[in-house]
């Protein structure tokens, strides 16, 4: 059975990402920052089956390193497929105020997180030489700019997805941009707030695991039927 490595597992998207990933029948490692997290991460999948949960600190840049040692050493499940959504950071602060240190922080756990997860998983991916997956999640806010800070750090990971997507065009590892143009909670809060729910964004993920076309590309969600007729278009 093969394994999805969810980096950011326990926010929203991730809680989505391991929806799909169990949906397709695939097993789950989890990156977590602590048992709290983990708890919370079950109680909003509904369950633990299929999930191992592993403990790093993924804005440092030898937590997800260390996780890809364990799975070298045979101490954690091998993984095919990396799904990325670090961050979550959303402040409205107007550029004119923002400080270095707060422009640094967002820029390390929005971008450099989820950089980091790349950096550090995809030679593992490509040494395998099998059909693999690589998936990022960022978000419209990039262009919007309505919150400049979060924007800044989305406009770097859309750069980042160019670059993965144009590096990986021969390989055997399809990578994907998930851009998402709209509200999307875990099942309990999206039905608190009438937003999209984790579980019903699952299917994106889902088709992208299943659809072997869809590779080096965006995948734009901004409505409910982009859901089920994915939107995607080549990065380059
Ligand atoms: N949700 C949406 O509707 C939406 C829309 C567009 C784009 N996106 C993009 O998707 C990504 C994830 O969004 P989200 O809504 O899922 O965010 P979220 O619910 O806040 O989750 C963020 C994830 O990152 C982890 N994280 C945050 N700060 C961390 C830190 N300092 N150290 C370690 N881990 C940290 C969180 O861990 P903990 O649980 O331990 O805090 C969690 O796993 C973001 O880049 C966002 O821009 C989301």
């Amino acid at each position: 059975m093969e394994t999805v490595l969810v980096v950011g597992a326990t926010g929203h998207i991730g809680v989505s990402a391991i929806k799909a990933a169990l949906r397709s029948k695939r097993n789950v490692l989890a990156i977590v920052r602590n048992q709290e997290s983990a708890n919370k991460l079950f109680k909003h999948v509904g369950s633990a089956d299929g999930i191992t949960t592993v403990e790093a600190d993924v804005v440092s840049d030898t937590g997800v390193k260390g996780v890809v040692d364990q799975v070298r050493a045979g101490k954690l499940p091998a993984f095919q497929h990396v799904y990325s959504c670090v961050g979550g950071l959303y402040d409205g602060i107007p550029l004119k105020d923002i400080t270095i240190s707060e422009l640094r922080y967002n820029m390390k756990v929005n971008f450099e997180a989820n950089f980091l997860a790349y950096r550090e998983t995809i030679s593992y991916l490509l040494e395998q030489g099998r059909p693999a997956t690589w998936t990022l999640c960022t978000g419209a806010q990039g262009d919007w700019a309505i919150r400049p800070l979060p924007a800044m750090t989305q406009g770097a990971l859309f750069s980042m997805a160019t670059g993965a997507c144009r590096e990986n065009e021969k390989t055997n590892v399809r990578f994907n941009e998930v851009y998402v143009a709209m509200r999307v909670e875990v099942d309990e809060v999206a039905a608190q707030n009438g937003t999209t729910s984790a579980s019903e964004f699952s299917s994106v993920y889902e088709e992208i695991l299943a659809r072997p076309e869809i590779r080096g590309s965006r995948v734009r969600v901004a409505k409910r039927e982009d859901m089920k007729d994915l939107q995607y278009t080549s990065k380059f």
